[in-house]
């Protein structure tokens, strides 16, 4: 009889978001009468930028013709968009040559597919609460104990709670692991680091051997200008940092798919690139991101297309500024919406983050998503989404002030 990766099957029951997809459906079926009002998972709902359409107009005409078409991408991407993201990171007065660039079809995979180039018995340390997708790969691979469902911890893996109380900043781990994710501006909680901060971070994984896995797909949505757009912003990241970027959230692709990792060819085990290991990987396992779609992404980083794409991440912006003010007003604590789309506030006393998660969605017919879906310190918050519609955001704050 066949046997199964058993790995798959310490994973609690489904996805955080494929759960919290299940009990709307169920509520909604039941209550078909009801408006809800959708704020949970972190998807856009904007179209896709005029610049973006032209192009992809015109490309899927180039398919239609023989002397155009085109067949598969190369792997690791189109030197056109490579460019033009090499292009991006001068804008921030930083040197990443296009060849460091991998396009893919989302940060999502990249972040779930870049742990299988470590050994397998890496240590990993992720901030708490944190995107699930960083402890579930790893999972997958067995590179993480057993779940405790009372303390909502794997064994063997470094939880670094961010909280109110230490204003989202995590401490660095006493004992040094191989691989730690940061996710800035951060997901869920809407905090950031500062560029200083972030500097304590690489030197700390310089000095001990680290890879930082950082997730930058909210880069878009900084507004401070002591934040960094990027990781290799700081002195020495070169050496210890992996990037990974998106244009899901500022260019509204996430139907449409495409991201891009960033491996510096200085960040070397012994006298091994890992750039070389995840330029294997890419080759084997991936035949590149659609050439349809590597043109809209460099339509995105044309100067109409930047333009436009920023006008969407100000409307998102302006969804978040008002949840924030809208939640304050209503008597909540509140954090995030200034450097990212999320706006992370604390539930009532009385409430856990799946009790106020009911609430809401039955007294107020809106849907979040609850913080300790997130990891164990997310407990008693709940994350809001900027990226509704205005209109919807109005109603949904209002609903909110109401309850
Ligand atoms: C979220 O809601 O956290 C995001 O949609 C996650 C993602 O981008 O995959």
């Amino acid at each position: 009889m066949f046997r199964l990766n058993e790995n798959y099957l310490k994973l609690p029951g489904s996805y955080l978001f494929s759960t919290i997809g299940k009990k709307v459906a169920a509520y909604i079926a039941e209550n078909p009468e009801k408006k809800v009002i959708r704020l949970g998972i972190g998807d856009v709902t904007q179209p896709l930028a005029p610049a973006v359409i032209r192009a992809l107009h015109t490309v899927v005409d180039e398919m239609a013709n023989p002397e155009t078409f085109h067949g598969y991408a190369p792997d690791l991407g189109y030197e056109f968009l490579r460019n033009a993201i090499s292009g991006e990171y001068k804008r921030f007065g930083v040197d990443v040559p296009a060849d460091e660039v991998f396009v893919s079809d989302g940060a999502k995979s990249d972040c779930a597919n870049i742990q299988e180039i470590f050994s397998a018995d890496s240590s990993i340390a992720v901030c708490d609460p944190v995107y699930p997708v960083y402890v579930d790969s790893n999972v997958m691979a067995g590179r993480t104990g057993e779940y405790d469902a009372v303390t909502g911890r794997w064994s063997n893996v470094v939880y670094m709670p961010c909280t109110m109380e230490n204003d989202f900043v995590p401490e660095l781990p006493e004992e040094a692991p191989d691989l730690i994710y940061l996710c800035y501006p951060n997901n869920p909680t809407g905090s950031t680091l500062t560029r200083d901060q972030l500097q304590v971070w690489v030197d700390y994984a310089n000095k001990n051997g680290s890879v930082i896995l950082y997730d930058a797909a909210y880069e878009a949505y900084i507004t401070e200008e002591n934040v960094p757009h990027t990781i290799f912003e700081c002195q020495g990241a070169r050496t210890c940092a992996i990037e990974f970027k998106s244009f899901s959230k500022n260019a509204g692709f996430t139907g449409v798919r495409l991201g891009y990792t960033v491996i510096p060819k200085e960040l070397k085990c012994g006298d091994v690139a890992v750039h070389s290991l995840w330029a294997r990987r890419h080759g084997t396992k991936y035949n590149g991101a659609p050439y349809i779609i590597q043109r809209a992404g460099e339509a995105v980083l044309s100067e109409e297309g930047r333009a436009q794409t920023r006008e969407q991440v100000a409307y998102y912006m302006r969804n978040a500024r008002m949840i924030y003010d809208g939640l304050k007003k209503a008597g909540y604590s509140v954090a995030g919406g200034v450097n990212a789309p999320y706006v992370w506030m604390k539930t009532p006393e009385n409430m856990d983050s799946w009790e106020f998660f009911d609430f809401l969605l039955k007294e107020g017919n809106v849907v979040g998503t609850p913080g300790s879906g997130f990891g164990p310190s997310g407990e008693g918050y709940f994350r809001l989404t900027g990226f509704g519609t205005y209109e919807n955001t109005v109603e949904a704050v209002k609903r909110i002030g109401l309850l």
